[in-house]
């Protein structure tokens, strides 16, 4: 048991990003009948993840984590899920064979719906009204009725995110992820590619290891694990109120599990060592990202890491870093030489969305070029550190939306009003976020062609 904690123990701390609730009984009683509600993940399901990004920090394993920016009441149908899982999971294969190692598959959904905001109001029009926090607090429409924080909605959000993770489960388990499937849908990316050529030659060795194994009687009837998956669900701990009534002792072990998904992250906002989303973190035994940005001092990382992984367990902490495409080569190298003088194991995760953010005609949207540029700096700093660069973190969707600029099918600024449908941050469509996965996988294939991958374990 982690001394001095209690689920609840964040409420004597200081605490940033609250939202102004106006009627406290209301929200006091809300917590309590979530807190009377079946989990929604099982604390074995969150040690297997736990294990699973051990083998990422060792350099064993590489982690894809993706999903909405925000998820919404609005979009809760089939297809959204559906179509998202078919692109994750595309992703997912080309990763897997590039990295010759296997990919843990954590989506941002099911519990992705609190945003933090970098300021409380909002003014359109000379009318201020406090900002859209997400469908977990308010609404986003911009009236006055939609932006009071409404306790209700964290039930409506229980609720969603429990079929969603009942369809994702489904999903994964039920025939829907079998390699066979993933693999056909991944050919058909990139026969319409307009870079057709360059991906079809990892495509093509794709092919070719698929038809042998068949031919030597491995195939998704003799071997189940061609047509399951292991998929899980995170999300950032912002609205600790939900969170700590989701927070239950796994009766195996008798330690504190966040039941609302399999991993949280605390944000960049509100990381504070003293402040509430941290005392709140240090106390579940999930696996756990912490969202570094360029304001992240060295030492200050290394007194986080103390408190959030004192027994220095793999696995336990992610660092997801997100310093922008021009700052991450000046970031970066601090960082992980602090970590990697003290010793410290953790998984490094690369977010590229977060710090390439622009505004453009009016719309907030991210150049891909940024974004992939990010991702390459990140190899480059932790190949010349000798480090493991462990995960991709983006924010994406199955749907064919114009919310971020550039790729081989280029979305151009003029055409971001066509369809731009985010509650938040522009994500990357399903073909650019595709199209990321394969120049992810050349850079990889690259670095193992002149350093030898280190041996292949299952998990
Ligand atoms: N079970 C393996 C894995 O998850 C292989 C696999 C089956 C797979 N379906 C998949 C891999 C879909 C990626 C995507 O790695
Ligand atoms: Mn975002």
């Amino acid at each position: 048991m982690v001394k001095d904690w209690n689920p609840k123990s964040w409420r004597a701390k200081p605490i940033q990003q609250v939202p102004a609730y106006p009627d406290l009984d209301a929200l006091a009683e809300t917590e309590k009948r979530l807190a009377s509600f079946p989990p929604l993940v099982f604390a074995g399901e969150a040690r297997k993840l736990k294990r699973a990004l051990g083998e990422v920090a060792e350099g064993r394993a590489f982690l894809l984590q993706g999903g909405d920016c925000a998820e919404s009441f609005a979009e809760h149908g089939a297809d959204n899920i559906r179509d998202f899982f078919r692109a994750f999971l595309q992703m997912a294969v080309v990763l897997t064979f590039a990295a010759s190692s296997p990919v843990v598959k954590v989506g941002r959904i099911a519990g992705q719906f609190a945003k933090p905001r970098s300021s409380g109001d909002e003014t359109k029009n000379g009318v201020t009204l406090p900002s859209y926090r997400g469908d977990i607090i308010n609404g986003i429409d911009f009236d006055e009725a939609s932006r009071i924080p409404a306790p209700e909605r964290q039930e409506m959000a229980y609720r969603q995110s429990a079929a969603t993770l009942n369809l994702l489960r489904a999903f994964a388990q039920g025939g829907y992820a079998n390699l066979d499937n993933v693999h056909q849908w991944m050919l058909g990316f990139v026969s319409g590619s307009p870079q057709a050529e360059r991906y079809g030659q990892l495509a093509d060795r794709i092919s070719e290891t698929m038809n042998f194994m068949r031919a030597i009687g491995i195939n998704s009837e003799s071997h189940p694990s061609l047509r399951e998956t292991d998929f899980f669900t995170s999300h950032e701990a912002l609205l600790l109120g939900y969170e700590e009534a989701l927070t239950r002792v796994d009766s195996t072990s008798g330690e504190w599990y966040a039941t609302s998904g399999h991993m949280i992250w605390i944000g960049d906002r509100t990381r504070q060592i003293d402040h509430a989303h941290v005392e709140y973190c240090r106390g579940i035994r999930n696996p756990i990202g912490l969202k570094c940005g360029p304001s992240l001092a060295a030492d200050d990382l290394i007194r986080l890491i103390d408190v959030l992984n004192p027994a220095n367990e793999a696995g336990r902490l992610t660092l997801i870093t997100r310093f922008g495409h021009e700052k991450a080569a000046e970031h970066l190298p601090r960082l992980v030489r602090a970590v990697e003088r003290e010793g410290r194991k953790v998984v490094w995760s690369c977010d590229p969305m977060h710090g390439n953010t622009i505004t453009v005609n009016d719309y907030k949207t991210r150049p891909f070029e940024r974004i992939l540029a990010e991702v390459e700096t990140f190899f480059d700093v932790h190949r010349a550190e000798g480090t493991h660069a462990g995960g991709i973190h983006v924010e994406m969707t199955g749907k064919d939306v114009t919310e971020c600029t550039g790729g081989a099918r280029p979305v151009l600024a003029e055409d971001l009003s066509d369809r731009y449908h985010t509650h938040c941050d522009p994500r990357l469509n399903a073909n650019q976020a595709l199209e990321l996965s394969f120049l992810v996988a050349e850079r990889i294939k690259k670095e193992q062609e002149a350093h030898p991958p280190r041996q292949v374990v299952n998990f």
